[in-house]
This record gives C-alpha cells, sequence and structure tokens, in this order.
C-alpha cells in the first residue's frame, strides 16, 4: 500500500495539529453562541469518508452531542471525479431545535454538502454548520461556503485519513496522493 503513494501532501504530525486547533475554534464558537453552560449540539458525519477525522475530532469537543451518522456517495467504484451525491443513511424525522455541526472529509463539488444541509433544514434544524478537514483550491469549492476548514488542498485526488479510492486507502494515516498508475489509464482529475 505504501508502495502506491505518490507524495504525502499533509503528514499525520500536522493532521493532528489542525484537528486540535478546529476542535478549540469550535467548542469557542458553540460556547459564545449556544446557550446553557455545556451547549448541546447534534453531529453529523458524512461517512464513510469523515470517519477517522470525525473520531478525532469529537474527542477534542467538550459538548454535549449526539452523533446522528449519513451516508452519502458520489465517487462510486473506481470514479475519481464527483458523479452527483445521493444520501443513503437514515436521517431523524424531526430536527427541530438542534443545531447541527455536519463533519466531512473534502470539499470538491460542493454537491454533498449542499444536499445534507437542505436535508437538514428541511427536517427542522435551528441551525447548521459544517467542518470539513479538506477544500480543493478549486472554484467549485471555494465558492461553497464552510464554517471550518482544516486545509486547503491543489486540485489533485488525495487518499488517506478516511479517504478513499475504490474504498481503498481509508487507513493511511496521511493524507497522499497516488501513483498514476494506480489510479488508472488518464481518470483522475
Ligand atoms: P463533493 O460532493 O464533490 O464536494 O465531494 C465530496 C465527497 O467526494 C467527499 O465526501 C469525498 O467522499 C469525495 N471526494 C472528493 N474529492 C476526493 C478526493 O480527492 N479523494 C477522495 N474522495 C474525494
Ligand atoms: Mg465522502
Amino acid at each position: 500500500m505504501q508502495q502506491h503513494v505518490e507524495r504525502v501532501l499533509i503528514d499525520r504530525e500536522a493532521i493532528a495539529r489542525r484537528v486540535g486547533e478546529l476542535a478549540r475554534e469550535i467548542a469557542a464558537d458553540f460556547r459564545r453562541e449556544l446557550p446553557g453552560d455545556v451547549p448541546e449540539i447534534t453531529l453529523v458525519p458524512i461517512l464513510t469518508g469523515s470517519l477517522i477525522f470525525v473520531a478525532d475530532l469529537v474527542r477534542q469537543l467538550p459538548l454535549m452531542m449526539r452523533l446522528r451518522m449519513v451516508t452519502v456517495s458520489s465517487y462510486p467504484g473506481q470514479a475519481t471525479s464527483s458523479e452527483g451525491a445521493k444520501i443513503e443513511g437514515r436521517l431523524p424525522e424531526d430536527l427541530s431545535g438542534q443545531h447541527v455541526l455536519v463533519v466531512d472529509d473534502i470539499l470538491d463539488s460542493g454537491n454533498t454538502i449542499r444536499l445534507v444541509r437542505a436535508e437538514l433544514l428541511k427536517r427542522g434544524a435551528a441551525s447548521v454548520r459544517s467542518c470539513m478537514l479538506l477544500r480543493k483550491q478549486i472554484p467549485s469549492a471555494m465558492a461553497e461556503h464552510a464554517d471550518y476548514v482544516g486545509f486547503e488542498i491543489p486540485d489533485a485526488f488525495v487518499v488517506g485519513y478516511g479517504l478513499d479510492y475504490d474504498g481503498y486507502y481509508r487507513n493511511l494515516a496521511d493524507v497522499v496522493t497516488l501513483k498514476a498508475d494506480i489510479l488508472g489509464e488518464g481518470e483522475a482529475t
């Protein structure tokens, strides 16, 4: 697996530092903006890509929270460009009064976060904020609102720390690019 790596874009130490910073920022904002001594939030991780990020993040968030996972697929199989987002998980019908933090691995076309945000608001969420580990420096991603962004990265297909290619490489500890021959014939975006 390691031999498939072209380049380490963000190493595990940098990720750990940034996740700590994001947690402190998020906790401070929610404490300031929401009522109560220990604010209560609903955390919505978008699976499967945010799995590892969210596990690290929530353990540093001293807030009362419930996790409501959703699964959104947008890169089926070996595709490396978005083919339209589709919610596969189930969200509770009623989220009225809940302050939601959506967590995803990467902001690319923006289809996923737009779809999830719309669904959450439809179910009555009082507020919806978003936290993305990565954002690609491409117009579609830069134009999309995100409350918290871990890292801005060049327009490359990346894997590791939860992100996959054809379901693999999620368990790499760093965010990396893959060698061209692994990504297949001219498929990479
Ligand atoms: P969007 O809907 O195009 O913004 O893309 C968001 C989803 O596409 C993310 O949650 C990822 O699952 C997937 N994705 C986008 N870019 C990459 C990438 O470079 N590597 C792996 N997955 C990606
Ligand atoms: Mg995803």
